[in-house]
């Protein structure tokens, strides 16, 4: 078996597929509420092309974790056999999805029995009327019910993503938390990046990980003894609480620009239009849906990949005087 190696000696095993770059909400750090010009359906991907670009990730570079992303992947008619697809494949990877949540209520039973093992929730306020400003859509209740309906499919441990923004949400971290622990899900929260299609991050604005811990001073966090890995999560125990499956909790951090964990990296991306990113903040791309669409072999793919992989930086270089926003938003890359 090969591998999807850099020459920093980091190794891919982690591969983040992002079905379609469409979404059912419209969240105003992600994309305006008009929202973007689309992905010509015709350069996405179909069903077929991920299947064999996932057994070839699989089963010849070594790839052992499958994630699926967006925009919304639950959008994505054929998520199911995709899923299934993923599943049937030899040694089988494990599943999972980050989603906005809605529809989660309906499909999690079925995506379970497809093979999905996981999925992560983004919710980023507690209140309705703020849900509705952030996302332009009155849709908050949709979530709480896709998150209730994930732990009773057996989706565990259900996570959840949480954006701060500074003046918007910045003040809900301790109740975020409090909901969090009183369901059992995992509460993570995460630095802002550049990523939004507007360009308008900004440093100064952003809520960070020291601020964030700082405001979760009541609940007495604990340093979390478990080894974070290659996780983007920093984890700390909350002590008197324990998750779903009777673990002690544990809340997030994934400090991103002020606690870069590139040197861990071990993530592979693929586009919704079959486009190879070798890190979330690539300025480059490698093409697998013409090699795909050209008849090459699975060899060649392989060999694209590996390539593509070769040449990913030590790391995202937001601090750099010369650091440039990634032409492709966040909603066309999938985190
Ligand atoms: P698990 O740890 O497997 O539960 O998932 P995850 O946290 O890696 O994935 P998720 O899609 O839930 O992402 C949470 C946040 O981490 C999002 O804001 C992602 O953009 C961010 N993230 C995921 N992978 C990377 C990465 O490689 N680099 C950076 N900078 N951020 C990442
Ligand atoms: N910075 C950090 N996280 C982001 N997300 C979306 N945009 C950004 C950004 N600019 C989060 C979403 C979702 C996950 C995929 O990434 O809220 O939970
Ligand atoms: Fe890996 Fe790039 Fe993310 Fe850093 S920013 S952790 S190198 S994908």
């Amino acid at each position: 078996m090969s591998v999807l190696a850099d020459r920093f000696g980091r190794v891919a095993t982690d591969l983040r597929v992002s079905l379609t770059d469409r979404c059912n909400l419209r969240c105003t750090y992600c994309m305006p509420e008009e929202g973007l010009a689309w992905m010509p359906r015709e350069q996405q991907l179909t069903d077929e092309e991920v299947g064999r670009l996932l057994r070839i990730a699989v089963e010849q570079l070594g790839v052992t974790n499958v994630r699926f992303t967006g925009g919304e992947p639950l959008i994505r008619r054929g998520l199911t056999g995709i899923i299934a697809a993923a599943a049937a494949l030899q040694p089988r990877p494990k599943l999972s999805i980050t989603t906005n949540g809605i529809g989660l209520d309906r499909l999690a039973g079925p995506l379970r029995d497809a093979g999905l093992d996981r999925v992560n929730v983004s919710l980023d306020t507690m209140s309705p009327e703020r849900f509705l400003q952030l996302t332009h859509r009155d849709r908050h209740a949709d979530v709480l019910k896709g998150l209730a309906g994930a732990a009773r499919a057996g989706l565990t441990p259900v996570k959840i993503n949480t954006v701060l923004m500074r003046g918007v949400n910045d003040d809900e971290a301790p109740e975020l938390l409090r909901f969090a622990l009183e369901h059992g899900y995992q509460l993570r929260f995460i630095e802002q990046m550049p990523l939004d299609a507007q360009h308008q991050w900004n440093r100064h604005e952003m809520v960070t990980a020291e601020a964030i811990l700082a405001s979760l001073e009541p609940y007495g966090l604990l340093p979390d003894s478990v080894s974070r890995g290659t996780a983007p999560a920093e984890t700390w125990l909350v002590p008197g609480y324990v998750d779903a499956a009777g673990n002690p909790a544990r809340v997030g951090v994934i400090g991103s620009v002020t606690r870069p964990f590139c040197g861990d990296c071990d993530r592979t991306r693929l586009t919704a239009d079959g486009q190879v990113r070798n890190c979330l903040f690539a300025t480059e791309e490698s093409d697998l849906r013409g090699l795909l669409r050209s008849g090459r072999t699975d060899a060649d793919i392989a060999k694209a990949w590996q390539t593509a992989m070769w040449g990913k930086k030590a790391g995202h270089g937001i601090d750099d005087p010369s650091f440039l926003q990634p032409a492709r938003p966040m909603s066309a890359i999938g985190g």
